[in-house]
C-alpha cells in the first residue's frame, strides 16, 4: 500500500521524529569533484545486477553522465527531465545521446510513475529548502523501486528556513543537512523499505570559491 504523505503529516512526523532522536545554477559542469560524484554514482550501477537499468536524470545540456552511463550499459533507459523551458526547447532536437527528454518537474514525473526506476538521481540547483525536503521524503516513500538506487544533490548553504529546524532539532545547520536530515529520510522511508539505507554522503565544490554541494546516496534492497 503506498500512502502520499501530507504536508501535515509531514509535520507530525518531524515532531516524532524529534521525540524520538537523540541528537536534539550549478554552472560549471566539467569541475573536478562533480566529475568525482558522477563517477561515484555510475560505479554502485554494478549493484542492481541489471544489463538494461532504468534510470531517471536531470542532465546538464551535455550529457555527460548520461554518456558515461550509456558508454557502460548501451541498453540502459534513461529518462530525462528539464524544468526550464527555454533550455528545454534549445536542447531537444539536438541531443548528443540516445535518452528520453522532456520537459517537467522531476518530481511529478516520480509521483506518475512509481516503482519504476532503478537508479534515479535528483541532481537539484537548490538547497535544503521546505519544498526540497517534502518532495524528497515524497519520493522515498511513494516512489522508490523495491530494490534501486536513489540520490540527491543539493547546494549546502543559505537555506532560508534553517532556523526552524536547528530550534526543533536542537541542532547547528551543518548537524540538520549532514545527520539528521538523512536520518529522517531512512526512518520514514523505512516505513515504506525496511532496508532503506543511507550508504554515502559526499560533500564538494564545483569550483574553488562557490558554494559547497552535497550528494546524498540511498539503496533500497
Ligand atoms: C545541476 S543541473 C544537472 C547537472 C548534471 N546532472 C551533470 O551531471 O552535470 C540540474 C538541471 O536540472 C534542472 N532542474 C532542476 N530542478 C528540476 C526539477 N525539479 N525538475 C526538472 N528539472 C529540474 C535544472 O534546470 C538544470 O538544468
Amino acid at each position: 500500500m503506498v500512502i502520499k504523505l501530507q504536508k501535515s503529516l509531514l509535520n507530525t512526523l518531524l515532531t516524532n521524529y524529534l521525540n524520538n532522536t537523540t541528537m536534539a545554477q550549478f554552472k560549471d559542469h566539467q569541475a573536478d569533484e562533480k566529475h568525482e560524484t558522477r563517477e561515484l554514482l555510475l560505479n554502485r550501477l554494478p549493484q542492481l545486477k541489471k544489463r538494461k537499468p532504468r534510470l531517471l536524470t536531470l542532465p546538464s545540456n551535455n550529457f555527460i553522465f548520461e554518456t558515461m552511463v550509456l558508454e557502460r550499459y548501451p541498453n540502459a533507459i534513461i529518462d530525462c527531465m528539464e524544468i526550464d523551458r527555454k533550455l528545454y526547447n534549445q536542447t531537444k532536437d539536438q541531443l548528443p545521446v540516445k535518452v528520453n527528454y522532456e520537459f517537467g518537474d522531476i518530481f511529478d514525473k516520480l509521483q506518475d510513475n512509481p516503482d519504476t526506476y532503478d537508479f534515479i538521481w535528483l541532481d537539484l540547483c537548490g538547497n535544503l529548502s521546505t519544498s526540497n525536503m517534502y518532495n524528497i521524503i515524497s519520493v522515498v516513500q511513494t516512489s522508490l523501486k523495491k530494490t534501486c538506487i536513489f540520490a540527491f544533490t543539493l547546494a549546502s548553504a543559505r537555506e532560508q528556513r534553517t532556523k526552524i529546524f536547528t530550534n526543533l532539532y536542537k541542532c547547528t545547520g551543518q548537524e540538520f543537512r549532514y545527520k539528521v536530515f538523512p536520518k529522517m529520510i531512512v526512518k520514514l522511508g523505512r516505513m515504506f523499505h525496511p532496508k532503506l539505507a543511507f550508504k554515502k554522503l559526499i560533500k564538494y565544490k564545483n569550483t574553488s570559491n562557490s558554494v559547497p554541494m552535497s550528494l546524498y546516496l540511498f539503496q533500497t534492497f
